[in-house]
């Protein structure tokens, strides 16, 4: 298949098949991070109602650089992974102190802030300002997979990029690439396409895992007044959880790694986030 096939291919399929999704209506760099950051690892239907709850909760930039952080984690619950609520505060401070409240559109500027990697950097310019610049993840590395490396394994995402540059449709990268993750989502179901790429790494499931226990301290500590409890009670509660699951954590370990991750601090005889 040519590369001009394969792009007739996928935006003819597009027309009929496109998925409306919020974060698509606007082109506010603002509200397409918050949405690229919660779709990082969270399915789209999980995303919507939470991408909604975020932007009434922080409606712009500046509130979210000057949120607290325990209405921060209280409105980010359910969506795990904590780490991104603190980087997407942590850029928005960023951006309002370095770059006077306005995104920053080179790569390279926006690659250099909390959170945003290679990634994340390109998808935000492609749908905030158009840019022709190419961008893999899971449901796109999919589809190049599917269609310029049949059968072969170890593929890197290097190999795929140049491709992808070539195949963006220039007229509208933005609109091409929302066609490139629909069609990996919605006709490339068979996952096991992606272990065919060299960066496929396998998510460990979250039951029993080190990062459950990091999510469940946190949990706790958004219902104790003022996301504060003494270190006693913090640590007794991750003993009890470690001993009910027969993990073999140690409490300190646990509590560190969320100190590192600047999720939670340490004050006199007191954790709080
Ligand atoms: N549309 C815009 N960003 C998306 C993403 N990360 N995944 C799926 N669809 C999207």
């Amino acid at each position: 298949m040519t590369i001009q096939q394969f792009q007739d291919h996928i935006l003819d399929w597009h027309k009929e098949n496109r998925r409306p999704m919020p974060w698509r209506n606007t082109r506010d760099p603002y509200k397409i991070l918050v949405s690229e950051i919660m779709l990082h690892q969270t399915q789209v239907a999980r995303v919507v109602p939470k991408y909604k709850e975020f932007l009434r909760a922080f409606p712009t930039l500046k509130t979210l650089a000057e949120s607290e952080n325990k209405k921060l984690l209280e409105v980010w619950k359910g969506l795990g992974y904590w780490r991104r609520a603190k980087y997407l505060k942590e850029t928005a401070a960023t951006i309002m102190r370095n770059h006077a409240g306005k995104f920053p559109k080179e790569l390279q500027a926006l690659e250099t802030l909390p959170g945003l990697g290679p990634y994340t950097a390109r998808a935000l310019a492609s749908f905030a300002w158009n840019s022709k610049e190419p961008f893999v993840d899971t449901n796109i590395r999919r589809v190049y997979l599917h269609f310029f490396f049949p059968g072969k394994n170890k593929v890197t995402d290097a190999e795929i990029l140049e491709i992808a540059r070539k195949a963006v449709w220039k007229k509208n990268p933005r609109e091409w690439h929302y066609a490139l993750f629909d069609y990996g989502a919605l006709v490339l179901k068979d996952k096991s396409i992606n272990k065919r790429s060299r960066t496929y790494a396998k998510q460990s499931p979250f039951k029993g895992s080190f990062r459950s226990f990091r999510t469940r301290v946190v949990r706790m500590l958004i219902q104790e007044p003022e996301g504060r409890a003494s270190k006693e009670k913090v640590s007794n509660f991750l003993l009890e959880i470690l001993r009910k699951e027969e993990a073999e954590y140690a409490p300190e370990e646990i509590l560190q790694s969320l100190e590192k991750d600047g999720l939670l601090k340490k004050k006199g005889a007191f954790y709080s986030l």
